[in-house]
């Protein structure tokens, strides 16, 4: 039977298009219905009906003062072509549904993993679940018993040691949010050192050349990862080269949309088949954590290509050379006090005065910036995720807010 439904309608795809392009500033005020409609209103009329809802009530991640999260706005061609896989709907778990789909993943993976050392890896929705794919080869490969970390690492590798049945040992990062490298244990026989490359909170860059001292060196580079493809940044990464698996969130500094991340490993087959189970109805090896999971190496694919290597650099470049600026404005302002150099593109600082940064952050506009709160002290933090914001607005509410 043909269902229109499936069918591309041109009008009807023009119509999103066009709200999208188009989309109002602010969120409509129709409410949702509170249960399942009994029957539908059609596709067009959704489209009039969700447009203030959903585009209307979002952030804009590319606007002059975005500068709050690690999240950046993501460019067209990654929008056009999640729009061919949506239609598409390929699964990677099959190789006679996703023929093409398989190889472009594999692509993109040999195109990045020579970046940080390793040879190869798989795609998955972020980082969370690249640091629990790290940890689990690790704990194959290796018999890891536990993990050491920064107490500045992410919340997922605590996670992940958990789901693991591992010990998580946290260790104090040092006053610039580094792991305090003096604290480690001098026995990591049965560890698993993960390092951070761009820490959630300041973006700090844990001392890489630790790379290789524990039976397993995972480096969770989920934000600051990117850098290696700047000619002017990569060096803030060595002795990445020497991990055995690095995590990447392509959402974050490679600009995809969610969820988009990759896990790389210096020796991928045993890794792979470590993380594999297969059999039943699969034609090929289920890798990793996923089951069915969808074409995300398409998008990141036309971006790259878009841009080759060096478009990439220039956005990031652009991006830290905004912090840069942002953190030389503070520095110089007495009524601002930084927590540190700008090593990542991830600034902390907070009033002289004595209010506190949330209420701090109440004065600045919405979405250009957040607080963090380190060893009890509440920071406000600019994350330079987007490469087209205006500094020179973001801190004219700064000054304004600081006067
Ligand atoms: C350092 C670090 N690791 C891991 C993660 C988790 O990554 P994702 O949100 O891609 O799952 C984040 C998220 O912000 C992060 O900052």
């Amino acid at each position: 039977m043909k269902d229109p439904s499936f069918t591309a309608d041109p009008a009807g795809l023009r119509l999103a298009l066009e709200a999208l392009l188009d989309a109002p500033d602010g969120a409509g005020s129709q409410a949702l219905p509170d249960t399942l409609p009994e029957s539908g209103l059609g596709e067009k009329a959704v489209i009039e009906r969700l447009k203030p809802i959903v585009l209307g009530g979002a952030r804009r991640l590319g606007a002059p003062d975005a500068f709050a999260h690690m999240d950046p706005p993501t460019p067209w061609i990654a929008w056009a072509t999640t729009q061919w896989n949506a239609a598409l709907n390929q699964n990677l778990l099959h190789p006679d549904v996703a023929p093409i789909a398989r190889g472009i993943e594999a692509r993109v993976v040999d195109w990045l993993a020579p970046g940080f050392g390793m040879d190869g890896g798989h795609m998955t929705p972020g980082s969370t679940v690249a640091n629990l794919t790290a940890l689990w080869a690790a704990r194959e490969l290796r018999g890891v018993r536990a993990v050491i970390a920064s107490d500045a690492a992410h919340l997922s590798v605590a996670k992940a040691a958990h789901l693991l049945g591992l010990a998580f040992h946290p260790i104090p990062a040092d006053t610039c949010g580094r792991l305090n490298r003096d604290r480690l244990p001098d026995d990591l026989g049965n560890c698993a050192l993960v390092l951070t490359a761009g820490t959630t909170s300041a973006g700090a860059i844990d001392d890489l050349s630790l790379s290789g001292r524990a039976a397993w060196t995972h480096i969770d580079a989920a934000w600051a990862g990117p850098l290696r493809f700047s000619t002017r940044h990569a060096a803030r990464l060595d002795g990445i080269q020497n991990a055995d698996s690095v995590a990447v969130s392509a959402h974050k500094w490679l600009f995809q949309p969610k969820e988009s991340g990759l896990i790389l490993f210096r020796d991928t087959e045993p890794a792979h088949q470590a993380v594999s189970f297969g059999g039943a109805y699969l034609a090929a090896p289920n890798v990793g954590l996923l089951g069915s999971h969808g074409a995300v190496a398409v998008p990141l694919l036309a971006t790259l290509l878009a841009w080759g290597r060096t478009g990439l650099a220039e956005r990031i470049d652009r991006a830290m050379g905004l912090a840069e600026d942002l953190r030389q404005r503070l520095d110089s302002h007495p009524g601002a006090v930084l927590f540190g150099p700008n090593v990542s593109g991830v600034l902390l600082w907070r009033p002289a005065s004595e209010v506190s940064a949330p209420d701090f952050l109440a004065r600045l506009p919405a979405g250009s910036t957040s607080v963090t709160r380190i060893d009890g002290v509440d920071w406000l933090r600019n994350v330079a995720a987007n490469p087209c914001a205006d500094i020179d607005l973001l801190w004219a509410g700064i000054e304004r807010a600081l006067a």
